[in-house]
């Protein structure tokens, strides 16, 4: 059940797409106090778990922290940090009581979870515009079921995207691109897409090329989509200042840009220097920005990745100006303790300063709004921006879309990525942690970069972080450039990696079809174990394995050196230790904990009792992964089923009876699939 309740003027998010009646009375569960600032507060008791808030630092369980959404360009996802780069406003608490709860409200909101008290919740609110939704249920699977259904469904990409990606800001040429494509195929590394950093433009200027860089553009997407692999353009929030480029021009003439109180563009510095930002709150500068896509789209593009939306500022024009004269009065001065301070604080004050958000205005259908009231809803507005331009461009045809910023409701829009990680074993398993808070609110299209992006990744830690990302849809290795490239050709183990990737494309049918029913039902794709094992008391703190779908277990290893792991198994499940797709090993665990050996070429996962895992002969592209051959690894003790979804990957016949068949295995291991005929290969585990 949901109850809503209003506080002030909320601010149209349109996060929630369901019609919800207005409470009167009070609000349920939370203390309201009306000081200088709104707060709701909770009195958490000890066994009281607090679990959301989507992308975030730290663990699954929220409790201990100070979290704030305030989207952000983070570049360090340090223990220390309050936000990144996302603002999901949703919790739920479960102990002495359970609910969800999700604070509609699109300026800073600060999410004390027993950081000042250990045993108190205090949500403070800058803005006293709050729209509250209170949800209630059984268990948390059914709250969340209920919010995404309250948020709408989510965004589904083709099926190309959950192939393995390759992407480095670095790449500059149509040379460097096709050397990337060639050292994948000539190795037989899998791969479905190579992605253009913002070397492809013209000056770092959205809906360019290059042309000196890439003449043959267009001639390039087409040869390597004949090879099966796709290019991804990045776009960026940030509209080039300069005379004669179109997309400047117009939105000027036509008064899309942010603006400042003066009615003049509001200018902010960010890779290409002076930009404007498009005014994607107002509907008529959100379908403008997303026509744009369009230049690209014809080009043969079929995917995108929206970046720089929190937005990034590098810094904001007149305070930059102020900065340097103050700077300037420092010559000849002897700077001591305090003034070094000062010093180094006038630069380092000049990126995302939060006081240039009230410089600059949205005009809104509910009128003209300063950004720092409704900051967080930038990149979901941008990435709103694009999806909504494909429904219109391209309806029938599914695009890659995933965004660095994100609000709740932008799910239902495209995927995220997970940002500036760096290539640290702590960020692997910070991103791991952050998937099903992601999928709460929505998100299932999300992966971090694989090897980090800043920092120089080892050999070891990218062969574990690959093994990780085996489950992730968005299977992506990116890296920073001056970092030490991290693509899979690079190292001396290019056995362990092309083993690994194979086994991606043979977990491909399974991947796929969880990915759809998660999104088409309104459901996780990762769950922590103690959403379903509800009854155990121990698996609520067990945060570094997860749940892949239904069937699967995942427990990657996390440690430098490490030569296997601890695991916990909330009820007895079936081990495989995958070397290869040809080459594993099997064997059942009794519920408990487990040291389990998984060297470094070897990858560890549980199939849960009565369910199966489906494998495809792989293949070095998804087109080339075909399902009319099946093995099926299954743990039965009195009978397996499987609900299998495929379609064609690319169309929107979603919900096409057709799309779903049942497998079933019985004890002695005899197997029937329904529908159309494939052949079915059981191993019992
Ligand atoms: C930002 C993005 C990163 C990208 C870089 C250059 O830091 O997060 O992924 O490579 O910008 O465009």
């Amino acid at each position: 059940m949901v109850q809503k309740y209003k506080f002030g003027k909320p601010f149209p998010t349109e996060a929630v797409v369901e019609e919800v009646a207005l409470q009167e009375g009070e609000l349920p569960y939370l203390r309201v106090e009306q000081g200088e600032k709104l707060c709701f507060s909770y009195h958490l008791e000890q066994e009281d778990e607090v679990y959301g808030l989507g992308e975030n630092v730290r663990g699954i369980n929220k409790r201990g922290w100070l979290y704030q959404s305030c989207c952000m360009d983070e570049p360090n996802h340090l223990e220390d940090r309050h936000s990144l780069y996302a603002s999901h406003n949703f919790l739920v608490v479960k102990g002495t009581k359970l609910f969800g709860v999700f604070l509609d409200a699109p300026g800073i909101v600060t999410f004390d979870i027993g950081y000042t008290h250990l045993d108190e919740m205090r949500i403070v609110f800058e803005e006293p515009d709050v729209m509250v939704y209170v949800l209630e249920g059984d268990s948390i699977l059914e709250l969340v079921k209920e919010f995404r259904t309250l948020i709408g469904r989510s965004y589904i990409p083709p099926k190309w995207a959950f192939g393995y990606q390759q992407s480095r800001w670095g790449y500059k040429t149509e040379e460097d691109i096709y050397h990337v494509a060639k050292m994948h195929r000539d190795n037989h590394f899998p791969l479905d897409s190579i992605y253009l950093d913002i070397d492809y433009m013209e000056r770092y200027k959205d809906f360019t090329i290059d042309r000196e860089r890439m003449p043959h553009f267009e001639e390039m997407v087409k040869k390597l989509k004949e090879d099966h692999i796709r290019l991804v353009p990045i776009i960026d929030a940030g509209v080039k200042v300069e005379q004669g480029y179109h997309v400047y021009e117009e939105g000027i003439e036509k008064g899309y840009f942010c603006k400042e109180q003066d009615g003049k563009e509001f200018v902010a510095g960010v890779w290409p220097g002076k930009v404007h930002f498009p005014d994607v709150l107002n509907k008529d500068a959100r379908e403008w920005f997303g026509n744009q896509y369009q230049f690209l789209l014809e080009k043969g593009v079929e995917g995108f990745w929206n970046d720089m939306n929190e937005p990034s500022i590098f810094f904001a024009q007149d305070r930059l100006d102020r900065t340097i004269d103050e700077i300037a009065a420092f010559k000849g001065k002897n700077l001591g303790l305090d003034t070094f301070e000062r010093f180094m604080g006038l630069v380092g004050g000049l990126a995302n300063n939060t006081e240039d958000f009230k410089k600059f205005y949205h005009q809104t259908e509910n009128g003209t709004i300063s950004h720092d009231k409704v900051h967080n809803l930038f990149g979901y507005n941008m990435t709103r921006a694009a999806g909504e331009a494909f429904e219109r461009l391209c309806p029938d045809k599914r695009i890659l879309m995933f965004s660095r910023s994100s609000y709740v409701g932008m799910h239902r829009y495209g995927g995220i990525w997970m940002g500036d990680n760096k290539s640290w074993w702590q960020h692997m398993l910070l991103n791991f942690k952050m998937q099903p808070s992601l999928n709460m609110v929505g998100i299932l299209y999300t992966g971090g970069d694989i090897g980090g992006f800043g920092a120089d990744a080892t050999e070891d830690l990218v062969i574990r972080w690959t093994q990780m990302a085996l489950f992730a849809p968005l299977m992506r290795n990116h890296s920073a450039q001056g970092t030490r490239e991290q693509e899979v050709y690079r190292f001396d183990k290019q056995g362990i990696l092309r083993d690994t990737l194979n086994i991606r494309y043979g977990l491909l049918p399974y991947l796929y079809s969880e990915f759809m029913k998660a999104a088409l039902r309104n459901e996780m794709y990762f769950k922590p174990l103690s959403f379903v094992y509800t009854d155990d008391g121990f698996a609520s703190q067990v945060e570094d394995q997860l749940l892949a779908g239904d069937s699967v277990m995942i427990t990657p290893v996390f440690v430098q050196n490490a030569r296997g792991r601890y695991v916990y198994l909330p009820e007895e499940m079936a081990m495989i230790r995958f070397r290869s797709l040809q080459d594993y090993d099997t064997k059942r665990y009794p519920s408990g904990h487990h040291y389990i050996e998984a060297d470094l070429g070897e990858t560890l996962l549980f199939v849960r009792k009565n369910k199966m895992l489906i494998l495809s002969e792989g293949g070095e592209y998804t087109d080339a992964v075909k399902t009319d051959y099946l093995k099926v690894l299954a743990f039965v003790e009195d009978k397996a089923e499987y609900e299998w979804y495929e379609d064609d990957g690319m169309g929107k016949d979603y919900e096409n009876p057709q799309n779903i068949r049942k497998i079933t295995v019985s004890a002695d291991g005899a197997c029937a699939c329904e529908g159309r005929p494939v052949r079915l290969e059981v191993e019992m585990l």
